[in-house]
């Protein structure tokens, strides 16, 4: 009788599973929101990271993540924050809605769970600003759950693994099936992060480095030449061209900055006055001083400021003056500006005001 193999055929849960988490114990990148081999990762550091990181690279976040958890160590210290405390130092990372956000979920947690992150997919999805990726993540690497965790990395390494020539991002539903068959019982959070990790600095678009790949057996792109050609995308839409003005007034020392409605686009964020953004360049509109908040000798600078929203791509006039008014038609305040790089600035804003003071050196330090 032949003898019965000691362990079943590999699934391909495990195949994978066994060579990536070995890779991640050697290679895995030091990331100041990862915890230590052995020890518990923090759910408060994971959420905020994850957050942070929807949308904005490792490379970015780094440093607003560490000075956030400097600032408010727990939620309960985040819950209790003004909100514009918590804008200002967002300011430059963009998305402004996840601040808000953030800021609502801290005060969720604090108040209604006892400052205890929820540990299932579920209950993580019912608070703002947690999306199924963010969920699944923070189930994933806070509390060791088995989420299947999807980011653009992983969505590479999926498409290749399993060669699927569709493009994104109809292939989405089949990357995320194929997805779930890999993630295993044990380690899901460390088997996440080493996917996430392996399609930043091995499985990259452009030059994939195959021959330091843990999966390279197993990936089936590879065995046809392709995996450099995937995951194959949809032709992109050029992003339409908006224009506008935008109006530097000052007082002595001082400029009038307003603050954004909380809702929209950089909603709640400071900005100065200015022409709505929806002239559209090609027809050559200037919208010019009709939109000033007040009467002037406003001067044009040269040149204007460009700024790449995620649906359109921006153009700005910066017009500068000075006045002796104390108050300014439609709302705002006199911010010195030596104070301006505390203030809740968009990246926009800061290009503006760097703009109208080419000389002033550097006005914000870089974050
Ligand atoms: N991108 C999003 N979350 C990440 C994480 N935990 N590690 C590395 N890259 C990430």
């Amino acid at each position: 009788m032949p003898r019965k193999p000691e362990n079943p055929p590999d699934t391909a849960a495990r195949a994978a599973a066994r060579p990536l988490l070995a890779w991640y114990d050697r290679h895995a990148r030091v990331l100041p929101w990862r915890a230590r081999k052995g020890e518990r990762a923090d759910p408060y550091a994971v959420w905020l990271s994850e957050i942070m990181l929807q949308q904005t690279t490792v490379a970015t976040v780094g440093p607003y993540f560490t000075r956030f958890l400097a600032r408010w160590p727990d939620v309960h210290a985040l819950a209790a924050a003004p909100q514009e405390e918590v804008m200002k130092e967002w300011a430059g990372l963009g998305y402004y809605s996840r601040a808000r956000n953030l800021h609502a979920c801290a005060k969720a947690v604090s108040s209604d769970h006892g400052g205890k992150f929820p540990q299932d997919v579920e209950g993580l999805s019912k608070l703002p600003g947690i999306g199924p990726y963010t969920a699944a993540a923070i189930a994933a690497i806070a509390f060791g759950e088995p989420a299947t965790v999807v980011d653009g990395n992983v969505e590479r390494v999926v498409a290749r693994l399993f060669a699927l020539r569709t493009p994104l991002p109809q292939v989405k539903p089949d990357i995320r099936a194929k997805a779930a068959t890999l993630t295993p019982e044990r380690r899901a959070g460390d088997f996440a992060q080493a996917m996430m990790d392996l399609g930043a600095t091995v499985c990259t678009p452009k030059n994939p480095a195959c021959n330091r790949c843990p999966l390279e057996h197993l990936c089936e792109a590879k065995a046809e030449g392709i995996a450099a050609l995937l995951p194959a995308r949809a032709p992109k839409k050029e992003r339409p061209v908006r224009r506008g003005a935008c109006f530097w007034l000052t007082r002595g020392d001082q400029v009038w900055l307003r603050r954004r409605p909380d809702k929209g686009l950089l909603g709640g964020m400071m900005e100065v006055p200015g022409s709505p953004w929806d002239m559209r360049a090609a027809e050559g509109a200037e919208p010019g001083l009709d939109h000033a908040p007040l009467d002037a000798d406003w001067t044009r600078v040269p040149g204007s400021v460009e700024h790449s929203f995620t649906h359109f791509h921006l153009v700005l006039d910066v017009y500068t003056a000075a006045t002796r008014r104390k108050v300014v038609p439609g709302g705002g305040e006199w911010v010195s500006l030596d104070r301006l790089a505390g203030e809740a600035l968009p990246t926009v804003m800061r290009k503006v005001a760097a703009h109208a003071m080419p000389d002033a050196g550097p006005l914000f330090a870089k974050r």
